[in-house]
């Protein structure tokens, strides 16, 4: 007999993530013996913090290695709602939170959770990748809201009302936004929950580099008078805490909503890693004074970072308020060398001097890229380097 040859139409719908991609092509070079400079993936050059890994020690040796409830033990969940109040004024509790195993997979239930197919997601561009292709799965229509590129793609109630209509389930933002550094204030989260609110959708607030604000307060919109009707927030603890292989996330939110999520966590994954949940009480309880020092050094590097793009021909770079890539301009090269696109400039990037970045074409925005300078001070040198030999390069 013939095996079944087709695949779902869900599964077909979605693509790879362009940045796992980018960061797999960067692996299997590495593995060759390239030395390859990587701007591709968000994550932290530092080890996760000495205490947090003790902690995880412990669990382990206090054999804390069993199934716990699908939606995070008590006590972490606890300790999140605790965490949330003290950096951001929320009142959360335990029965409003759910830990999920990494913040994409908090937002991924989230989605299944409040979309039905056919219904519409207002995401504005540039967006993170993977908000389109979750959408996408639950058979939901992404609705794109492009941001001004001269107000650096800022996010406002203005830009989305347009893309409100009565098919709208919720709108998805991310600020700090990966990839244009754009940070909500606090006034115009006011105005957006207002608008959200008015015409009825949920308002997904993706929080995961909600502690990397290089000026001024970060501001949670869970915090907004009213905001326990309709926000609901995904959180993670990967880039604040240095965690992005220990997989913990965790979704903020009515219990109805909440409650859907650890239903759907009990049939497919259970639990998050008892032994990382561990880890993460520790992480939320704990000192917290890593993620400063962990901020001051990234903004050396962003500052170091955009002086050297800023001075290359053809490259133009607005200065990011948050979370650690830079988003530059690379039309003028683009048109200098000939090149299709953004994809060819990164292929070629990485073939012949060995950087690896992300094309704007994977966040909706063809003629950016994306550089992350959450690397050494060393690579970042290095990779400049290469970059601006590659694109004085004449065109063949
Ligand atoms: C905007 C945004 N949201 C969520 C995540 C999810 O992170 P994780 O699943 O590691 O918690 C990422 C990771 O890169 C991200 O950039």
């Amino acid at each position: 007999m013939q095996p079944p040859a087709r695949l779902s139409q869900r599964i077909c719908r979605i693509r790879v993530s362009a940045t796992m991609q980018a960061a797999a092509e960067a692996a299997r070079l590495r593995a060759q013996g390239v030395d390859v400079v990587d701007f591709g993936p968000g994550e932290p050059d530092y080890p996760t913090p000495a205490g947090i890994k003790a902690a995880a020690v412990r669990a382990i040796e206090q054999d804390f290695t069993r199934y716990t409830a699908a939606g995070g033990t008590e006590e972490l969940r606890e300790a999140i709602c605790r965490r949330h109040a003290a950096d951001f004024g929320t009142g959360y509790t335990a029965p409003e939170c759910a830990v999920s195993s990494g913040g994409k997979h908090a937002l991924f239930n989230v989605l299944q959770a409040l979309v039905d197919p056919g219904e519409e997601v207002v995401v504005p561009v540039p967006y993170w990748t993977t908000f389109t292709d979750i959408v996408a799965y639950c058979g939901g229509v992404c609705t794109l809201a492009h941001t001004e590129e001269r107000d650096h793609f800022a996010i406002t109630a203005g830009v989305l009302e347009s893309h409100i209509s009565p098919k709208t389930r919720a709108v998805i933002l991310n600020s700090p936004c990966n990839p244009s550094g754009d940070v909500i204030s606090p006034e115009e989260w006011g105005r957006i929950h207002r608008l959200t609110s008015e015409r009825g959708v949920w308002l997904i607030t993706d929080e995961c580099y909600q502690h990397l604000v290089y000026d001024g307060v970060p501001f949670s919109a869970a915090s907004l008078p009213g905001a326990r009707e309709n926000v609901v927030v995904a959180g993670s603890l990967s880039k604040s805490y240095a965690m992005t292989g220990w997989r913990i996330g965790f979704v903020l939110g009515p219990p109805a909503v909440v409650s859907a999520v650890a239903k759907l966590q009990s049939q497919s994954t259970s639990n998050p890693n008892s032994i990382a949940q561990k880890a993460a009480v520790e992480a939320m309880l704990g000192p917290q004074d890593f993620r400063d020092q962990m901020l001051s050094e990234y903004r050396l590097r962003r500052d170091f970072a955009l002086g050297r793009l800023r001075a290359m021909p053809g490259v133009s770079c607005h200065e990011p308020k948050g979370a650690f890539y830079l988003y530059p301009d690379i039309r003028e090269v683009l048109a200098r060398k000939r090149m299709r696109d953004g994809m060819e400039f990164a292929n070629e990037l990485l073939r012949r001097h060995a950087v690896a970045i992300v094309p704007g074409e994977a966040f909706g925005t063809p003629g950016y890229i994306r550089i992350t300078f959450a690397v050494s001070m060393r690579d970042l040198e290095r990779g400049l380097d290469r970059f601006e030999r590659f694109i004085s390069e004449q065109a063949e």
